[in-house]
């Protein structure tokens, strides 16, 4: 052993990770699911003239939708279905833990692939945020509805949104400020052959000293960009009786008003969102 005295150190300093919770910002951002919730069945009543019991949410992610929906009625129960281990355990951590005791008995979630045969029987299946547009040929588009109308109660319905118009087919980059952080939309491609498109989501992020810092691809979509009229044409062929499309409408200075009414003609525009609803 040495007789030298052992040398004063400085205090250890732990760098304590900064985390980045992506899904906090996604739903801060993109998600809507309390107003969605009451589109659904609010849809469902309009065309049915009674009220939904189950809610399927397939692709759900953190299903913050069936969340939402459990909260409307103590009659209401939710299924939500994803491949991905990693948004359900997030859901089950983030907002099952929050919901009242009886409300979280009737939300049951299923790690996975919605065409899988079995998947839980329902009034309403929803496909959101156009998850669907992962399916890139008819024949998987058509494997998928034909799955829904086969596990949906006599008289369910089929709900999935789609967007589309003029600026969906440029490459562009478009910013929202949402004051504590900026969310981005980037389109990096679009393919006029194949319809194919690849969009990324980033975040900007304000860190504890105020500083900026960006959270390049929190999230990659690469999607076909099916048209309204072949998601209907594809519900028809797989047996759904009827369809519809709920329209957005639009404020005075042009923006989407989130309110969709059933309509037989769109409007042009730059860019819209809609809904396709199929009725078995
Ligand atoms: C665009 S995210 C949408 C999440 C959620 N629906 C929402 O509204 O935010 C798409 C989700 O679909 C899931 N997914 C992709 N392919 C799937 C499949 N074949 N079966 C089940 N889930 C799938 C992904 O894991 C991902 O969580």
């Amino acid at each position: 052993m040495s007789g030298r005295k052992a040398k004063a150190t400085s205090p250890i300093r732990v760098e304590v990770p900064e985390t980045f919770d992506r899904y906090d910002y996604y739903r801060r951002s993109v998600q809507s699911a309390e107003v969605d919730v009451l589109f659904m069945r609010d849809t469902y009543r309009e065309l049915k003239g009674k009220d939904p019991t189950v809610l399927r949410e397939d692709f759900c992610g953190t299903f913050a939708i069936s969340c939402e929906w459990v909260k409307l009625s103590p009659r209401f129960r939710a299924y939500g279905i994803d491949v991905d281990s990693e948004p359900i355990l997030y859901g089950l951590t983030h907002y099952v833990e929050k919901l009242p005791k009886p409300a979280r008995d009737r939300v049951k979630v299923q790690q996975a692939d919605v065409l899988n045969p079995g998947l839980p029987k329902a009034d309403i299946v929803a496909a959101m945020n156009f998850s669907h547009y992962v399916f890139k040929d008819r024949s998987m588009m058509k494997s998928y509805f034909h799955n829904c109308h086969s596990t949906l109660n006599q008289g369910g319905i089929l709900l999935v949104d789609c967007f589309g118009g003029p600026l969906c087919q440029k490459s562009n980059v478009e910013e929202t400020d949402h004051k504590s952080h900026v969310y981005i939309w980037e389109q990096e491609s679009f393919d006029p052959v194949s319809n194919e498109a690849v969009y990324h989501i980033h975040f900007k992020v304000k860190d504890a000293s105020g500083r900026w810092k960006r959270h390049n691809r929190a999230f990659t979509y690469d999607w076909r960009m099916w048209s309204i009229p072949e998601l209907r044409e594809m519900m028809r062929e797989t047996g759904f009786r009827k369809t519809h499309v709920f329209w957005e409408g639009t404020t005075r200075n042009g923006e989407g008003d989130g309110v969709f009414t059933r309509v037989e003609r769109g409007e042009e525009c730059e860019a819209w969102v809609a809904y396709v609803v199929g009725e078995k």
